[in-house]
């Protein structure tokens, strides 16, 4: 009998929420048990979800315990204070750490061996914090990286270039956070340089600055008007798991661990992997212009510090 794949969902939360729906509408997965303290929002969340999956694809979801991650294929780590108006994610880094470290322990004496998923922000430090803690081999501990961030560059170019967000071939690289930044050198869009389809669509330098800027700022427009943000982060979580449950080789701007590229080590930050069964079964260097390379260094440093901020 083929083993139902399992993923545990750590933090029920609205983003934890939406991503359980979003597998639930693709079917990925058959065991699903839901991990949260509060522990009325998983007994109602299992109630809501189990109704809506007589439309979808059949999912066992249910209550789930610390012991249910002993053989689960994923562990996705929601669980975190979001951010408030005005709050960037490094500023959570204290209180999130201190969360992921009452969520590794016992993941990893339930006996888990299978792959982690993060979120929870700030991600790329977060990501690496889960590494630490558990022990486990750096591919296998996946943050959401620059996922996101990525899908909302291709939103704004594809609105600028009236082309659909999913044939922009570009991606947004660094923290997942104010000091990311655009691979614009090496985009495209149907194998043409994206910079050339820009500039025959009379979008100027100073408007592309302006376009990357809102991108980079996005997470706070939508906290402004609705207090958080959780569908996009949850379809990237999605896509994530998907990759891996079905051994995909995709590549997807996830949390990378560097180690040498882009001259950076011991750093996780947004980068194209690949992504398979395994887990991130290859970093993709992507080529950067001395700018961008720059700004790469000085997004993995703003990273370091926090981080040690974090830690202390
Ligand atoms: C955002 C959160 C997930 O960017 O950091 O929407």
């Amino acid at each position: 009998m083929i083993k139902p794949r399992k993923v545990v969902l750590v933090g029920d939360g609205a983003v934890g929420s939406s991503y359980a729906y979003a597998m639930m509408n693709r079917g990925l997965g058959e065991e699903f048990p839901i991990i949260d303290i509060v522990k009325n929002k998983v007994k109602g969340d299992v109630m809501d979800l189990e109704d809506a999956q007589v439309f979808t694809e059949p999912k066992h979801v249910y209550f789930g315990t610390y012991k249910d991650c002993k053989d689960a294929d994923i562990v996705v780590i929601t669980a975190g204070t979001p951010q408030k108006k005005g709050e960037t994610r490094l500023a959570l880094v204290s209180r999130n750490m201190h969360i992921v470290a009452s969520i590794v322990k016992p993941v990893v004496q339930s006996g888990f061996k299978g792959i982690f998923v993060v979120s929870a922000n700030p991600v790329d430090i977060i990501t690496a914090a889960v590494q630490k803690l558990s022990g486990w081999p750096k591919n296998k501990v996946i943050g959401t990286g620059t996922s996101l961030d990525t899908t909302r560059l291709q939103v704004a170019l594809g609105k600028k270039l009236h082309l659909n967000p999913q044939s922009i071939n570009a991606y947004i690289m660094g923290e997942h956070g104010d000091s990311e930044f655009a691979d614009l050198a090496e985009a495209s869009a149907g194998n043409r340089p994206l910079l050339s389809m820009i500039k025959e669509a009379g979008i100027s330098k100073d408007e592309l600055t302006k376009l990357v800027a809102k991108v980079r700022n996005k997470a706070y427009y939508i906290i402004n008007a609705k207090g958080a943000t959780y569908y996009g982060v949850a379809e990237a979580l999605t896509r994530i798991c998907q990759a891996v449950l079905k051994n995909e080789n995709t590549i997807l701007p996830t949390d990378a661990p560097l180690n040498g590229e882009y001259g950076l080590k011991d750093v996780y930050i947004g980068s194209p992997t690949v992504i398979n069964a395994s887990g991130i079964a290859k970093v993709i260097q992507v080529p950067l212009n001395d700018q961008e390379e720059t700004l790469m260094k000085k997004s993995a440093a703003t990273l370091r510090k926090v981080a040690k901020k974090g830690m202390d």
